[in-house]
């Protein structure tokens, strides 16, 4: 049993699979460059137009075009610790600094802290809601404050696990893009939709944003499989509602046994938990490999290119 990257336990969307399966016979063709029909299918969903959308070779695609684009030596990239290391390692390729802001003493991602961390030369800070690894989800307000302290800056709120988040708190970012120019909201179907092995990640901001990133995407980012499974498995309401309902229980049936034993756990809008296990880390992590569940320590856990703080993290994170 591998936990260990947040992936979906119920497999990928079988009318996804289908249609996968279908668009292999017309693999002689490219695949449509821009995504055009799964932009249609997403503008839908979120009443936004289709020219808000891009579609990448997975987040990790789309994260790397963002770097591409948009960063640059002398520019400031401010970005939570810890949190998914590559939104770090791409600002570093293209020469840019990264200004690292670690969570609050919740284990939440600290807004004000992001916000005092701006400066004149902050091109980019990123918003993971929820956070990978501690799950925490960046509430309305929040985002709010963070979007007009950063106006000079693009905002990138990043919601892998979005889907999974059930408090009524958390926004939903893509359709605040319409409203908020400075606004860069990214989905995956690696996650809720079961798809991580075909990446289909999906850049929403406002259309002249596209445009930006539009000129450095390569022409064929994402393959013919995965734009097809990408659209069938949006439609596939019955395998996504499955999904929230086997990761909802779970991770409460989890949370509650931490609880149970004291072991401290910020709470996760996500499809996993963080506990804090302190110096029995690497014991828990060896007893769980040997039963055959793979899980990640993070103690060893970094921002590449800045100092970890892990340690000092799990050290001050107070238990609640
Ligand atoms: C917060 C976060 N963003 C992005 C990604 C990358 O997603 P994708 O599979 O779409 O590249 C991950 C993967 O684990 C993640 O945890």
């Amino acid at each position: 049993v591998i936990l260990s990257a947040n992936e979906n336990p119920l497999g990928p969307s079988p009318r996804g699979v289908a249609a996968a399966m279908e668009a292999l016979r017309g693999i002689n063709r490219y695949p449509d460059s821009t995504g055009c029909s799964l932009r249609a299918a997403l503008a839908a969903k979120w009443g936004i137009p289709p020219e808000c959308f891009l579609v990448e070779n997975g987040l990790d695609g789309a994260l790397s075009l963002i770097g591409r684009t948009f960063f640059a030596p002398g520019d400031e990239v401010v970005i939570p610790e810890p949190t998914f290391p590559v939104y770090a390692s791409n600002a570093l390729l293209m020469g840019a600094r990264v200004i690292p802001v670690p969570l609050d003493g919740w284990g939440r991602v600290d807004p004000e802290g992001l916000i005092r961390a701006i400066s004149s030369r902050t091109k980019a800070v990123f918003v993971p809601s929820p956070n990978n690894p501690t799950g925490s989800a960046t509430r309305g307000d929040e985002l709010r404050a963070i979007l007009s302290a950063a106006s000079g800056a693009l905002v990138f709120v990043d919601e892998a696990y979005r889907e999974f988040c059930d408090d009524p708190e958390i926004p939903d970012a893509v359709p605040w893009v319409e409203r908020y120019p400075n606004l860069v909201a990214m989905r995956t179907f690696s996650k809720a939709y079961g798809l991580a092995g075909l990446r289909v990640g999906v850049v929403a901001a406002r259309s002249e944003t596209i445009r930006l990133l539009a000129r450095t995407r390569e022409p064929y980012a994402v393959n013919a499989a995965a734009l097809a499974a990408a659209e069938a498995a949006l439609a596939d309401r019955e395998h996504l509602e499955r999904t929230l309902r086997v990761v909802r229980e779970g991770r409460e049936r989890l949370a509650s046994l931490l609880r149970e034993r004291r072991i401290p756990c910020p709470s996760s809008g996500a499809n996993f938990l963080s506990p804090r296990l302190g110096g029995d880390a690497e014991r828990v992590c060896g007893a769980l490999a040997e039963r055959g569940i793979q899980v990640r320590n993070l103690a060893a856990v970094g921002v590449p290119g800045s100092r970890p703080r892990w340690i000092g993290f799990w050290r001050s994170w107070r238990k609640s």
